[in-house]
């Protein structure tokens, strides 16, 4: 049985190594790209979405999405991490696919409502697109299977704040949203994607192995491994997307804990999430009726690792 996915997503040179592994993953069929702001400005993350698909050379709907947050202002898009044009600077000029006809939060509902109790969301990007489909179709926790996001930080420090983490600052309220429904949630968050490190030494292994597609992956790191470099001080770069699609299909390789998670929305912890296990007592109330979520609190990184390579090396 293949997993039905949809992945909802701001391309981001992270988003393209997860996007390109689901699409070659025989356990995996993607239903669909639906796009957010996040890493770059929404026109531009659908712009790659397209690219990416094309390049992939498979047929796959993508819908264009929210291009901000829901009450707070767009935060600056994160040029130093993943270029201006999001893609470490190799995102083509032009694209020959375009858009399907639904917003990307119709295009959500509708495969749910087609495919119920089936389909697995994967959110790599702000968490807009899902709260807004949340809004509009209360019901959708009972139509999906499962949400599998990446974002937040439960022990760890964040990555763009100290509490907070890129995918949930840049949309607090969204992720709230999402954490308070009634639905089943795995939770990658920095925990686990911390563990997972991406050296160039893989990358280059990863050129020689995975055909056009590595070698694409690898152009566009370039930019990644410069920013961990020269910023973090890290000579390997974090594997945050590709963790959550790998999860879907492999949880083995990760640990974690039931838990119920809130999101701060606003003070200079905006964006952090606070997970309580649901072995915990807790004398506040606001922490029962949310959404169950499998915290990922580790991962065996070199796993993760050397099965991306396996997929991408298939065939
Ligand atoms: C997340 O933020 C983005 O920059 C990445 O694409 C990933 O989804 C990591 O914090
Ligand atoms: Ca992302």
């Amino acid at each position: 049985m293949t997993e039905k996915i949809i992945i909802d997503t701001d391309p981001g040179i992270d988003d393209a190594f997860a996007i390109f592994y689901a699409l070659r993953s025989s356990e995996i069929e993607v239903l669909g790209l639906t796009t957010v702001y996040g890493n770059a400005p929404i026109a531009q993350t659908t712009h790659n979405a397209l690219a990416l698909v094309e390049r992939a050379g498979v047929a796959c709907p993508v819908a264009r999405g929210a291009e901000g947050p829901l009450e707070i202002e767009c935060r600056p898009y994160p040029a130093m991490v993943h270029g201006e044009d999001g893609m470490g600077g190799v995102s083509p000029a032009t694209v020959s696919g375009s858009v399907v006809e639904e917003h990307a939060v119709d295009f959500i509902i509708q495969a749910a409502r087609a495919n119920p109790g089936d389909v697995t969301l994967v959110p790599i990007g702000p968490l807009t697109n899902i709260a807004l489909a949340l809004q509009k179709e209360p019901d959708l926790p009972k139509l999906i299977k499962r949400v599998v996001l990446m974002g937040g930080a439960a022990n760890a420090n964040g990555n763009v704040t100290p509490a907070a983490e890129a995918n949930i600052i840049d949309d607090p309220e969204a992720a709230e949203i999402v954490f308070a429904a009634d639905w089943e949630v795995a939770m990658l968050g920095l925990d686990a994607t911390h563990d997972v490190k991406l050296t160039r030494e893989r990358v280059a292994v990863l050129a020689e192995k995975g055909g056009d597609l590595g070698a694409f992956l690898q152009q566009a790191s370039a930019q990644y491994f410069a920013f961990h470099q020269d910023v973090v001080g890290l000579d390997f770069c974090h594997f945050h997307d590709p963790s959550a699609l790998i999860y879907c299909v492999r949880p083995q390789f990760f640990s974690a804990q039931a838990s119920s998670v809130r999101v701060v929305t606003q003070g200079f912890a905006a964006g952090k999430t606070i997970a309580k296990p649901n072995t915990r007592f807790t004398a506040q109330d606001g922490w029962d009726n949310r959404a169950r979520v499998e915290v990922c609190l580790s991962a065996d990184g070199p796993a993760v690792l050397d099965h991306y390579l396996h997929v991408m090396s298939a065939g």
